[in-house]
């Protein structure tokens, strides 16, 4: 195609592409579709954080350009929220950097701190978007398995020595988009002394660390012994604080690497509109009790989905944490295969799980965004879709 470049066009395909059309085309029809697959919390952003961006939206100083790199009270507010909740101290004028969401620093740190030709350690199954910008920055990633054997969790044996010694940085989830795995800070620990060994540079996103069960409580990275400059943490306010939209997200940790992406993303944006950075400063320092009812109510839809899965014959984990459970695909067919027929037969949207690299095949993902009774509602569709009569392959 003429206006599309090399580049773009080495995108992995869209697999949700043909789902979405099909959606659309039942929907059209008046079919009633439970859509499983979406990646983002469905619950309102706590009212007093919406109270202080309209505050803050009444202050014409704040519809200026925000210095680069964000607003001190973000920074500021993030350094804070490391403390409280990690007792981490972070120089928030170094150490903290403002993100449009933590996809975009994700996407932006790539090319910021690796050249062409430079090999990159991703998971497999991951979050699509360590694959696509290493494709727009010309980066080779090198996928590390995620085992069902090991509860997802990376064991570091699997990375072979030479892939290791040849890779510049490598990329950590937990608790983790799609499999839900989560680790403990002895986990992280490994890690930080991997990466000293092979000389990497260790990012974890940790966009889910609020989103939690059962006590659990997700650790930071920085909380390890571990060389600060050889560590880049993300941080959203898209699913703990039931932001999505409002795109805003951090970067925490190397002072060097974090100036790198400074450095880039002045030349690309000018960070997020002040008021979003204020209200979101107030959400990360100010009451969060609301988190506890949120999860809560996350914890019992898991359960829910887990427990209808199992009664339909389906394996998933129940995890500590995230916004989605990670099921096994029933029948002999491929995560896209059963992805399409469930959508066509039941109604019901999941993400298949091949959309996540080769080892999510196998596998599919199942959002816990939408209310319990729906929830309910979709297990019983997907019990009588997996009863009924032949599917191809049984
Ligand atoms: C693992 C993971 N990281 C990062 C993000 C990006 O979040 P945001 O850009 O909204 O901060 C997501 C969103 O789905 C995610 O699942």
């Amino acid at each position: 195609m003429k206006f599309q470049s090399e580049t773009v066009s080495n995108i992995p395909p869209y697999l949700f592409s043909k789902i979405n059309e099909r959606k659309k085309e039942l929907v059209d029809k008046g079919v009633d579709i439970i859509d499983l697959g979406i990646g983002a919390p469905d619950l309102p952003t706590p009212r007093h954080i919406v109270e202080t961006l309209k505050k803050e939206m009444d202050n014409p100083q704040n519809f200026r350009y925000s210095p680069y790199g964000g607003c001190e009270e973000f920074r500021e507010a993030v350094a804070a929220f490391y403390e409280r909740e990690f007792s981490v101290q972070l120089d928030p004028k170094e150490e903290v950097l403002t993100l449009i969401g933590s996809k975009e620093g994700i996407g932006h740190l790539i090319p910021a701190v690796m050249n062409p030709g430079d090999r990159f350690l991703v998971p497999d199954p991951g979050y699509p978007v360590y694959e696509t910008a290493s494709v727009l920055a010309r980066v080779k990633t090198v996928p590390f398995p995620l085992k069902e054997e090991n509860n997802f969790v990376l064991d570091f044996d699997d990375i072979p020595v030479e892939e290791a010694k040849q890779a510049k940085a490598m990329m950590l989830n937990y608790p983790g988009n799609p499999t839900a795995a989560s680790v403990n800070l002895d986990f992280f620990q490994r890690a930080a002394d991997f990466s000293k060994e092979h000389d990497l540079l260790l990012l974890h996103d940790s966009a889910y660390n609020m989103v939690t069960f059962n006590g659990y409580k997700a650790p930071s990275v920085l909380q390890a012994k571990v060389d600060r400059e050889r560590v880049i943490e993300f941080g959203s306010l898209s699913k703990g604080y039931c932001m999505t939209g409002w795109r805003i997200g951090y970067a925490v940790g190397s002072k060097v690497a974090l100036k790198s992406l400074s450095v880039l993303k002045s030349n690309l944006d000018t960070s997020q509109f002040l008021p979003i950075q204020k209200a979101a400063a107030y959400a990360l320092t100010s009451d969060n009790s609301f988190m506890k009812e949120y999860n809560e109510i996350l914890e019992k839809r898991m359960l829910v989905m887990h427990n209808a899965l199992k009664i339909a014959g389906i394996d998933s984990n129940k995890p500590k944490g995230s916004i989605f459970l990670w099921c096994k695909v029933p029948f002999n067919l491929s995560s896209k295969e059963f992805a399409e027929q469930l959508l066509d037969q039941a109604g019901v949207i999941i993400t298949p799980g091949s959309a996540f690299g080769s080892k999510g095949e196998g596998f599919f993902r199942v959002s816990l965004s939408v209310e319990e009774q729906k929830l309910k509602e979709a297990g019983t569709r997907i019990a009588e879709f997996i009863h009924a009569p032949i599917k191809g392959g049984v």
